[in-house]
């Protein structure tokens, strides 16, 4: 009955795992769930009054397959200053969500074989995207002591004469590190040996970083790149959007042409009111941003610290996003209540099944041996949260 195309899909581990989460707490499990790509706050109050606004006017129709000129012309604007590099609304495309946007991206790019290297540990959506456009993922191990960001050598190692595409993810889901000045000069020094590569650079946290007011970007060091970049970005992360379904992606023309037609086919087009909305997310919330932004370093600081507290587990201190990535390798292979823990896959199972508390593995951004938590939720949660993780381990023989 099914194709062969989805007799091997998996359906996201993040999203499964935060399912999974919610379906105990139904049950009326006490359950702490850390698997969470989203911010705890609510969309700012500004946004949903533009959001209202819209319906009010009658922006409850179909719009252009590659979203509302306005809204495009705010998109083009915000990355001309944030990179010093000029873009047009002809050169942006929106959609639903920045997760389609990289579909639609792949799609749009990508042949029977194509290889796209891609960084591990990475956002679980990247291979199989991949693969359903028919490319072959080519995975680079990062070091820990590189903060699991791929050096320019690393890439250039994987690269062949079938590779199409690198994708970049800075700050990155899992880690939430960013990639440093000199590493993204480096990179830049590697394509611009291979013209017939391109690379995706996903910015959806560029916002979301702690001591800067912006990550660092390719461009930023070499904008004569420009048309071999594909800039991904949205609203969900920045401005606790995720529900609201918008993205949007900037690059050369005749990509950003294929995608519109991709989109005109598939999705048709973002829901205007988000799309007015957006608008207002972009242009009128720096204050809002800047209190989110007060909140998760606090938060950043409290898991941190007292994740170090705990036995046998360390974490460094991440750039951005809301994820910490704890090195819980030195529980695999020991003993748990009688029963051998062999991986992060187990160890999470377990410390769900166990002590309430979801994780997702770190296996499923194909690095084992880590835990990606999300930490957009309340200090007092966080604090059980890891109080249970404490009694959890404090079970190892
Ligand atoms: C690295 C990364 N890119 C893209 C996305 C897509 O976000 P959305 O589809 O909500 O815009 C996510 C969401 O988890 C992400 O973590």
């Amino acid at each position: 009955m099914l194709s062969q195309r989805v007799k091997s899909l998996k359906p996201s581990p993040t999203l499964a795992l935060a399912a999974k989460a919610k379906e105990l707490k139904s049950q009326g499990h006490n359950v702490i769930s850390l698997t969470v790509g989203e911010p705890d706050w609510d969309t700012f109050s500004s946004i949903k009054k533009a959001a209202y606004d819209a319906i009010e006017q009658g922006e409850t129709k179909y719009t252009p397959s590659n979203g509302l000129p306005d809204l495009r012309k705010a998109i083009a604007e915000q990355t001309s200053s944030d990179l010093s590099v000029n873009y047009g609304p002809d050169e942006v495309t929106v959609t639903a969500g920045g997760k389609f946007v990289i579909f639609s991206a792949l799609q749009s790019i990508i042949d029977p074989g194509d290889e796209v290297i891609i960084p591990a540990p990475y956002w679980v959506s990247y291979p199989t995207q991949v693969e359903l456009a028919e490319g072959k993922p080519i995975f680079v191990t990062t070091k820990k002591e590189n903060r699991f960001t791929a050096t320019a050598e690393e890439l250039e190692q994987a690269i062949t004469d079938k590779t199409k595409l690198i994708i970049l993810n800075s700050p990155s889901n899992p880690t939430g590190n960013m990639y440093t000045d000199s590493a993204l000069r480096e990179l830049a020094s590697v394509l611009k040996k291979y013209p017939q590569i391109l690379l995706m650079s996903d910015d959806i946290y560029n916002r979301l970083v702690f001591e800067k007011s912006l990550a660092p970007h390719i461009l930023h060091f070499a904008p004569e790149l420009k048309d071999r970049v594909i800039i991904i970005n949205g609203v969900s992360k920045t401005y606790s959007m995720t529900g609201w379904r918008l993205g949007w992606a900037l690059g050369h023309k005749e990509i950003i042409g294929a995608m519109n037609k991709y989109q005109s086919q598939s999705v048709s087009c973002a829901a205007a009111f988000t799309q007015k909305a957006s608008i207002q997310a972009i242009q009128g919330t720096a204050s809002e941003l800047a209190d989110s932004l007060d909140k998760l370093k606090k938060r950043r600081d409290f898991v941190v610290d007292n994740l170090n507290q705990l036995p046998n587990i360390s974490v460094e201190v991440p750039d951005g996003a809301f994820y910490v990535w704890p090195d819980i390798s030195f529980y695999l292979g020991k003993t748990w209540k009688g029963q051998k823990v062999e991986n992060s896959s187990q160890f999470s199972s377990l410390l769900l099944e166990d002590q309430m508390v979801a994780t997702v593995p770190g296996v499923e951004f194909g690095l084992d041996g880590y835990l990606r938590i999300s930490y957009a939720l309340d200090e007092s949660k966080m604090k059980e949260a890891i109080e249970r993780i404490k009694t959890f381990v404090s079970e190892f023989e």
